[in-house]
């Protein structure tokens, strides 16, 4: 069973100072070995490492900008930017119907990777210009990358090389992409506490739909898509990881927080189904957003659901 992603694997930061630590190409084999993925292994023996057998962080760094610059492009194509203003122009409009005054409002991405997410919504201006777009990534070199874009490309958003959740300024919605997996177990619980704990009014998180075609969907989308064998592996193993409708409601059901899931399984056609949002709002603002979001407030269920579909 495949469970581990490379991209995981072959870069190291201290959580504290955030100083780029060395990573042993033998341990990351051994690790992939010790998982059953001969295939994976065999990638990472493909890599450059110095004579101390400690993988070349410059080699790295250029490879996971390829693989997210593919990314990027499937993001393009399943038109992500779309789907997530679907969602976050009414939750921003329910959020401003509540607020007793107007005023500036924080979108965070957490884990933006090459800020795919911020630069389209900073091009299209689709949720307004009361909304500060800010990318935070863990990973110095994706988030360099997304701010050399964002200034290249002449767009008002913020990049920040740091943990989402130690900002100086608070956000009033997080968001991500494609990152929920990466958190297994009481990691999991941990990242939407600390949204719980925030001052942020909502969050809203994307990533693949667990159902049984993913995988397969997943691999020929790969296959057609992307060149890297390091992407097309993780993507692959990315649909394997996808957390289930019951996990995500479950974990993001924390005190002051009402979980809610876009588009359960079973409600949207298994075929086009890649990613969908678990939402997470302050109590006050789930009448509001229902209203935003007018009919298709039916494709949005809480954890009740599971009672109901015997779950
Ligand atoms: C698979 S990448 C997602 C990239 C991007 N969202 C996309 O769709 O292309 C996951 C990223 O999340 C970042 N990450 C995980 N936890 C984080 C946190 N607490 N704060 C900031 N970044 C985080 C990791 O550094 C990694 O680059």
């Amino acid at each position: 069973m495949h469970q581990l992603e490379i991209s995981d694997l072959i870069t190291a930061v201290d959580p504290h100072t955030g100083r780029r630590l060395p990573v042993r190409r033998t341990e990351v084999i051994q690790q992939l070995r010790e998982s059953g993925d001969e295939r994976a292994a065999r990638i990472v023996a493909g890599l450059a490492a110095d004579q101390d057998g400690v993988l070349d962080p410059h080699a790295v760094d250029r490879l996971l900008i390829s693989v997210h610059t593919e990314l990027q492009r499937l993001s393009e194509e399943l038109r992500i930017g779309e789907r997530l203003v679907h969602v976050l122009g009414p939750l921003f409009t329910a959020i401003r119907a509540a607020a007793r005054q107007t005023g500036a409002y924080r979108l965070v991405d957490v884990g933006c990777g090459l800020g795919y997410l911020v630069r389209w919504l900073a091009a299209t201006d689709a949720l307004g210009a009361d909304v500060e777009l800010v990318g935070v990534d863990l990973d110095a070199t994706l988030v360099g990358e997304a701010d050399r874009l964002a200034r290249a490309e002449g767009l008002t958003c913020r990049f920040v090389h740091g943990n989402a959740f130690d900002l100086p300024e608070a956000a009033t919605v997080y968001v991500s992409t494609g990152v929920l997996h990466h958190f297994r177990g009481s990691a999991l619980a941990d990242f939407f506490q600390a949204q719980a704990a925030s001052p942020a009014h909502a969050f809203c998180h994307f990533d693949i739909a667990a159902t049984p075609l993913a995988p397969l969907g997943a691999w020929i989308f790969h296959r057609a898509r992307m060149r890297n064998p390091l992407g097309r592996h993780d993507g692959v193993v990315s649909a394997r990881r996808a957390h289930s409708d019951e996990t995500l409601l479950r974990a993001a059901a924390v005190p002051g927080i009402r979980a809610l899931l876009y588009e359960p399984r079973g409600t949207a056609n298994p075929f086009c189904t890649t990613l969908r949002p678990i939402i997470g709002v302050r109590p006050h603002l789930e009448a509001p957003l229902r209203r935003a979001l007018g009919r298709d407030a039916r494709h949005m269920v809480g954890p009740e659901h599971l009672v109901e579909a015997g779950r």
